[in-house]
């Protein structure tokens, strides 16, 4: 290698080492209930610290001079409160109280030498503002049994989250799809932005129908990658001709269990059923 390339490497890499931002920690996700905390940590080795700046966006929400009264200076911008901070010689603490809003926003930490030069370092990294459910959704107005004729109208509610859910219905693992103007309904807001959702699906047992109804519930939150909580129900469905049959060949009467019983064999043996939207 040519001598004076190496040196102009040795000396390159001696000048950006020399300070720099070692790490940055963003959470990934803040919950809007609770203030998240950044850290960046850094090294100066020869060089003296100017400042230590926190950005959100494009927005100052932070600055560190250890050469100015007061050392740290706090600024609330559109989006975030800032709740605090605190400086040693090699790391900048912030403490951050999120909008009760899903938004994602990019954080950046900022240190610069002393004069002349002013040189900067900078590292940036993203947060989303999410509270995740901590329940699976649950199904409203579910029988055990149904009966040939029966309308029924479930209920599918979520847990509190933010975003809310959406709420998707499978009947026998197959989709049903929403109309376009049929959107998840969303309940009052609670602390921190969190909401639920619920949409209901109304089913007509046609009166040849039997077997059983397998229904799930899915409620999505829509970050990346999603988050998809879920739940099930299995109704039983039987018909009074198909009872009847088995009633006439068996020629006897049949009690509560046997009735169980039938039930249960007529599974799968028809899965008709028509399936609408409620509004
Ligand atoms: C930020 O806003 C909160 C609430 O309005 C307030 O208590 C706090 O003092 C503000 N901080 C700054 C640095 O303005
Ligand atoms: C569905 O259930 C939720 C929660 O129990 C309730 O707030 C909502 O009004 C129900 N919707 C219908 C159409 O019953």
């Amino acid at each position: 290698m040519n001598m004076n390339l190496l040196t102009l490497m040795i000396s390159l890499c001696a000048e950006t080492s020399a300070y720099k931002i070692t790490q940055v920690k963003v959470p990934l996700y803040a919950d809007p209930r609770r203030a998240a905390e950044l850290s960046c940590h850094f090294r100066m080795d020869d060089h003296k610290l100017h400042s230590v700046k926190w950005y959100r966006d494009l927005h100052e929400i932070f600055r560190y001079n250890p050469s100015q009264q007061p050392q740290i200076r706090l600024f609330n911008v559109t989006g975030v409160m800032v709740e605090g901070g605190e400086c040693e010689s090699d790391w900048c603490l912030v403490r951050v109280m999120p909008a009760p809003e899903a938004t994602r926003a990019a954080y950046s930490c900022e240190i610069s030498t002393e004069g002349p030069k002013f040189m900067i370092a900078r590292e940036t990294k993203h947060m989303t503002v999410v509270a995740m459910p901590d329940k699976d959704p649950v199904i409203y107005g579910a029988p055990k049994l149904l009966k040939p004729g029966d309308q029924i109208v479930l209920n599918c509610t979520s847990d509190y989250s933010l975003p809310p859910s959406d709420i998707n219905w499978y009947i026998n693992d197959e989709l049903q799809k929403p109309e376009l103007w049929h959107r998840s309904e969303l309940s009052a807001v609670q602390p921190g932005g969190l909401r639920s959702s619920w949409r209901t699906l109304r089913i007509s047992v046609p009166s040849d129908a039997s077997g059983s109804l397998r229904v799930r519930c899915e409620a999505v939150l829509t970050v990346e990658p999603p988050v998809v909580r879920d739940t099930s129900a299995v109704m039983t469905l039987f018909s009074r001709t198909q009872l009847s049959k088995y009633m006439f060949n068996r020629g006897s009467r049949i009690g509560y269990r046997d009735l169980m019983l039938v039930s249960v064999m007529f599974i799968n043996l028809n899965r008709k059923l028509s399936v609408s939207w409620s509004l």
